[in-house]
């Protein structure tokens, strides 16, 4: 059964009718430019083949209800209690189940968000099957996020755009989940398109596709779920984030965005050594997202190699985000002839990728199966993925 199926099955069973239509959305993958969204940076991210469904159907009372193929039972709200249930402020924890936070979370945003004559007046039964591996970096959660609020946009009328919806997904995240993300995840979900990156200034939300050519160039990339899963509601990446918003009050500048390797020497007399280390991060992560869509744009994806591997090095020594299973697993891959490999997403876990030359493939795959078994690590999960389009609507 497709997970399409899957989601309409659910619905069904659940409701006893066929829904009034299905949509989804993808997860991602992060090319290069990590933990910069949050600092009004620059990221380079693709939407990936694993998608989340919901199928959706309108109902004649004010009651919400979700289920999913991952929850023993459906959570149910009404409207007004929707209202009640998010304490607003980033940080707030969820009142309803973690799962069940980023749909309603999306309603709860949606109904905030909607400036239409009519209001919301008519409650959804929302069914949610997804393929995206959870807790993996995959964001999993955008991709729930981008198919519950394309579904509510359309059944509501509610006529956000695309780059709009993303806000509404990463609003529910921040604060409704409590989880204090970026805009990247949502707006690759959002936006995504085949073969294609997506350049994203995180300040303005103005997106470029940035064509890849994978096939064309006998290229392929391996993510390795290295099943360490990873919280972003908690610990790691709000020490991040708070460290980065620090330095960029030490520079006088709104975000880090403004701060460009140049004025790196001032900076590291101005803060303690941990703090620089994690602007420096950031600022050479920026002009490393410049230089992998030049270089895309001129010599193709054959070439950015280096920039992966610089990019997770930052991320290793200076950013200090990545585990013992991620850095084995880029070199592991490196070490066989892989042309670039970094971990990806938010770190303390989740996936790398890699970069390999389509033929290679195999002998990665065995390669980093290896280390792992020969670190004691758990067996990792790797699979290839090709860029993928964004948030459809399916039927
Ligand atoms: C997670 C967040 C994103 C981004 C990345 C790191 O995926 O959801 O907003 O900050 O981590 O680049």
């Amino acid at each position: 059964m497709t997970t399409q199926d899957a989601a309409v099955r659910l619905f069904h069973d659940l409701i006893g009718h066929a829904p009034d239509g299905i949509w989804s959305a993808p997860g991602r993958v992060n090319l290069i430019g990590e933990h910069t969204d949050y600092n009004d940076g620059l990221v380079l991210p693709f939407a990936i083949p694993h998608r989340t469904y919901a199928a959706v159907g309108m109902r004649s009372d004010d009651r919400i209800r979700v289920a999913s193929t991952f929850a023993d039972a459906p959570v149910e709200v009404s409207l007004d209690e929707l209202r009640s249930l998010f304490p607003t402020g980033a940080g707030a924890q969820p009142a309803v189940a973690e799962w069940a936070a980023y749909p309603l979370g999306v309603a709860w945003a949606l109904q905030l968000a909607d400036a239409t004559a009519h209001g919301i007046e008519h409650g959804v039964d929302i069914a949610i099957a997804s393929d995206v591996p959870v807790g993996a970096g995959l964001s999993s959660s955008a991709a729930i996020e981008g198919a519950t609020a394309s579904a509510l946009n359309e059944l509501w009328a509610v006529g956000l755009d695309r780059t709009a919806l993303a806000g509404i997904g990463r609003r529910a995240e921040n604060e409704a989940v409590g989880a204090p993300t970026g805009i990247m995840d949502q707006m690759a979900s959002m936006l995504g398109e085949a073969d294609a990156a997506l350049f994203l200034d995180c300040r303005s939300l103005e997106a470029q596709t940035v064509g890849l050519g994978m096939a064309e160039a006998g290229l392929a990339i391996l993510v390795i779920d290295t099943r360490v899963s990873h919280a972003h509601s908690t610990g790691g990446y709000r020490e991040r984030r708070a460290s980065c918003e620090l330095g960029a009050q030490i520079m006088g500048v709104p975000a880090l965005r403004d701060v460009s390797v140049d004025d790196l020497p001032r900076a590291q007399e101005l803060m303690d050594d941990v703090t620089f280390r994690r602007v420096r991060h950031i600022v050479t992560e920026n002009q490393r997202v410049l230089d992998t869509v030049q270089t895309l744009r001129e010599s193709g994806a054959r070439a950015i190699g280096d920039l992966l591997v610089a990019s997770h090095v930052s991320m290793r020594d200076d950013f200090e985000i990545s585990v013992a299973e991620l850095d084995t697993a880029v070199q592991a891959a490196l070490d066989v002839g892989a042309l670039g490999a970094r971990m990806t997403g938010g770190g303390f876990g989740g996936a790398a990728i890699a970069l390999v030359e389509q033929h290679a493939a195999p002998t990665v795959t065995d390669a980093v199966t290896a280390a792992f078994t020969a670190s004691g690590f758990t067996a990792p999960h790797i699979f290839p993925v090709t860029p993928s389009a964004g948030a459809a609507r399916d039927a």
